[in-house]
C-alpha cells in the first residue's frame, strides 16, 4: 500500500527537499453529496463522486518543519501527542510519503478548532492544511487540484477542504487516481446558512474508513448506492446553479439518510446515531410542517447539521438554543 501511494506522490511532487517552516489552513466541509465507499482503498479512490460546503473559521491551522537527525514530533492544540498514539500514528504514516532521504523527523505543530474525531470532518481540515503546509515546506508551488490528490490520500473528504465555498470532488475513471481530485464551483449564496448541533463530541465507535468497508462489503443495498449518489449529485449541483433551497435541502437531507440507510442494513449493524440525534431530526420534521424550510444531513457521527436560510435563522436558535450558526458565504 505504502509503495503506491509513494509512487503515486512521486507523480505529483517535483522533489523531496524542504526549504523552510510550513505552514497550512484549510476549513472544514460537510459534504451534500456524501461519498460512501471505495474503488480502490490503496488510492483512497471512492465510488462515487461527492459535493460539499466548507465552513470558514472552523478548521485546521498546521506548522511544518523539517529536523536534520531528530524523531517526529506531533503536537495537537499545543499538546505533544503520544508516538504511540493513533492520531500521531496516522500522521507519521502519511508523512512517511513525503519525507527527504536524509535522517530526520517532522515538528508539527496542529491547532484544531473543532472537536477531533467527532463527525465534524476534522480529519477532512487537517490533512488539507497538512498538505498546504507541506507545500510551503518544501516550496512546490503546486495548484490547489494537485494538493487535492495529495490531501485525498489522507482521508478522502480532505480532497474538497483546499477550498472555500462548494467543491466537487470528481471519484475519477483512471485506476492511478490521477483524475480523482476536487475542484470549487464557482458559486456564491449568501443566505445559506448552517447550523451545527453538537449531539456528542466524543470519539466515534468505527471509523468511516472501516465503516465504509464494512458496508461495501457486507451490505446488499449498498449496490443501490452509486447511481442514487450520482443522481443526487446533479440534483444538489443544479440547485445551487438554480439556489433552489428546497431541492438543495430535499435532496441533501434524503441523500444522508439513504448513506446511513446503507450503514444501518449492513451486517454488523452501524448506527452513528444517539437517541437524541434521532429527537433532533423529529423535531427538525415537526418545524417542517409548521412551514419553516429547515433540512439536516449527517455524517459518520450523532450530530447534525442543518441546513436554512438567513432569514429563519432567529426561529431555529429559538427551537435549537445550542446550535451554532454558520454562514459560509458571509462569515470569515
Ligand atoms: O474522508 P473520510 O474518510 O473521513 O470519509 C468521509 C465520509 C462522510 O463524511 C460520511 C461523507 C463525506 O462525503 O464527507
Amino acid at each position: 500500500m505504502k509503495n503506491k501511494q509513494r509512487d503515486f506522490v512521486d507523480q505529483i511532487i517535483p522533489h523531496r527537499t524542504p526549504t523552510q517552516k510550513g505552514t497550512g489552513k484549510a476549513p472544514v466541509n460537510i459534504a451534500l453529496s456524501k461519498y460512501w465507499g471505495k474503488r480502490n482503498v490503496d488510492l483512497n479512490l471512492p465510488t462515487n463522486s461527492s459535493l460539499s460546503i466548507s465552513l470558514p473559521g472552523l478548521g485546521t491551522k498546521t506548522q511544518i518543519e523539517w529536523v536534520e537527525n531528530q524523531s517526529d514530533h506531533i503536537y495537537l492544540n499545543e499538546t505533544k501527542v503520544a508516538s504511540d498514539d493513533s492520531f500521531a500514528q496516522r500522521i507519521r504514516l502519511f508523512l512517511d510519503l513525503f519525507r527527504p532521504n536524509t535522517q530526520g523527523g517532522f515538528i508539527v505543530n496542529t491547532l484544531n478548532s473543532v472537536p477531533t474525531a467527532a463527525g465534524l470532518a476534522s480529519s477532512a481540515s487537517g490533512y488539507a492544511a497538512l498538505v498546504l503546509a507541506l507545500n510551503d515546506c518544501f516550496q512546490w508551488d503546486l495548484p490547489l487540484k494537485r494538493l487535492s490528490l495529495l490531501a485525498r490520500l489522507g482521508s478522502g473528504s480532505a480532497s474538497r477542504s483546499l477550498y472555500d465555498g462548494f467543491a466537487l470532488w470528481h471519484k475519477g475513471q483512471l485506476d492511478n487516481g490521477m483524475d480523482s481530485y476536487a475542484e470549487k464551483i464557482d458559486q456564491a449564496w449568501p443566505e445559506l446558512c448552517i447550523g451545527l448541533l453538537e449531539i456528542d463530541v466524543s470519539t466515534k465507535p468505527i471509523s468511516s474508513t472501516q465503516g465504509m468497508q464494512n458496508t461495501v462489503n457486507h451490505c446488499e443495498l449498498y449496490q443501490a448506492w452509486p447511481d442514487k449518489a450520482e443522481a443526487d449529485l446533479q440534483k444538489t449541483h443544479q440547485a445551487i446553479q438554480d439556489k433552489d433551497f428546497q431541492q438543495l435541502g430535499q435532496t441533501s437531507e434524503n441523500n444522508a439518510l439513504a448513506m446511513h440507510a446503507t450503514m444501518i442494513a449492513t451486517w454488523p449493524p452501524i448506527l452513528y446515531w444517539q437517541p437524541e440525534s434521532v429527537a433532533a431530526m423529529h423535531k427538525v420534521w415537526q418545524l417542517r410542517a409548521e412551514g419553516c424550510d429547515v433540512y439536516f444531513t449527517m455524517d459518520a457521527g450523532p450530530n447534525l447539521k442543518l441546513l436554512f436560510l438567513k432569514q429563519d435563522a432567529p426561529m431555529i436558535q429559538t427551537h435549537f438554543p445550542s446550535i451554532k450558526v454558520i454562514q459560509p458565504f458571509s462569515d470569515t
